[in-house]
């Protein structure tokens, strides 16, 4: 459904180009829900900005359902983005306006009328589990209430592709388990695609059904999640696959001392 060709971008940085993204090839099909692990400053972001072409490629193809959508002009490019939407790690919501406005927000620019919006809002609260926050404020709720609000606006318009950059990242981990769980959910049952970047080993664990590893502006290891962390290769999938087993022997210690 997405397939990435020779995907390369570069930034000016001082003077000299700088390649976050050096040639990158990958195919994520209809309905993974796709993981994207790598250490701070490989390039995943700008790999997944590279999606919804928040970020222009220099050089390369994205491919999707058939189309390169680094060919589309303005037009095409509009009705591509109603197609694929994004949460951050830190929500990127609209603090003057409560819940209700912000899942609206979306529907708004779209352009539909009130009652639709009104319809469609209630439904996604109701997905989200937010039924009862309509009328709060950011401000005035948690992480994971934060998060759920932006996956709502998020899935406003239907989208077919969710691009997750470090959405859980902010959470605790009982929080976490929850928002996963409602990706899960999604993917289920709307047969929403989802690309996830984080530097979580728990959350690939959980969530992803392949996954992807990123060095240095390349894709070093792809395929099933079962079957690459079986078998690491890569320098970074090694070191964070240890220390996630640390993390295991710690809390291992941690209880026998108890
Ligand atoms: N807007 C920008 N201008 C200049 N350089 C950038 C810009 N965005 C990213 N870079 C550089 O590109 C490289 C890849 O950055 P990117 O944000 O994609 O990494 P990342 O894997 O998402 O890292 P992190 O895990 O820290 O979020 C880094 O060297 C970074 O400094
Ligand atoms: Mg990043």
């Amino acid at each position: 459904m997405i397939e990435i060709k020779n995907l390369k971008k570069s930034y000016l940085v001082n003077g000299k180009n700088s390649e976050a993204l050096k040639g990158i090839n990958l195919k994520i099909e209809k309905g993974q829900v796709f993981g994207i692990i790598g250490k701070s400053g490989a390039g995943k972001s700008t790999l997944l900005r590279c999606l919804n072409l928040l970020e222009i490629p220099d050089e390369g193809q994205i491919i999707v359902e058939g189309e390169d959508i680094t060919k589309f002009n303005k037009r095409e490019l509009r009705e591509y983005r109603k197609n694929v939407s994004m949460i951050f790690q830190h929500f990127n919501l609209l603090s003057n306006s409560n819940v209700y406005k912000n899942v609206a927000f979306p529907l708004e620019i779209a352009g539909y009328k009130r009652e639709y919006i009104d319809k469609r809002v209630k439904e996604l609260l109701e997905i989200v589990g937010l039924e009862d926050k309509e009328r709060e404020y950011p401000s005035n709720l948690s992480g994971g209430q934060k998060q759920r609000v932006a996956i709502a606006r998020a899935l406003a318009n239907n989208p077919k592709i969710l691009l997750c950059d470090e959405a859980t990242s902010a959470l605790d981990p009982l929080t976490t388990k929850q928002i996963l769980d409602l990706l899960l959910h999604l993917n289920n049952k709307f047969g929403l695609t989802i690309v996830l970047i984080t530097h979580e080993m728990d959350v690939v664990e959980r969530i992803c059904s392949h996954v992807a590893v990123m060095e240095n502006g390349l894709i070093v290891e792809v395929g099933k999640k079962d079957e690459v962390f079986n078998s690491p290769k890569s320098k970074t999938l090694k070191q964070f696959l240890r220390s996630q087993n640390e993390g295991v022997i710690y809390l291992d210690l941690k209880e026998k001392a108890m």
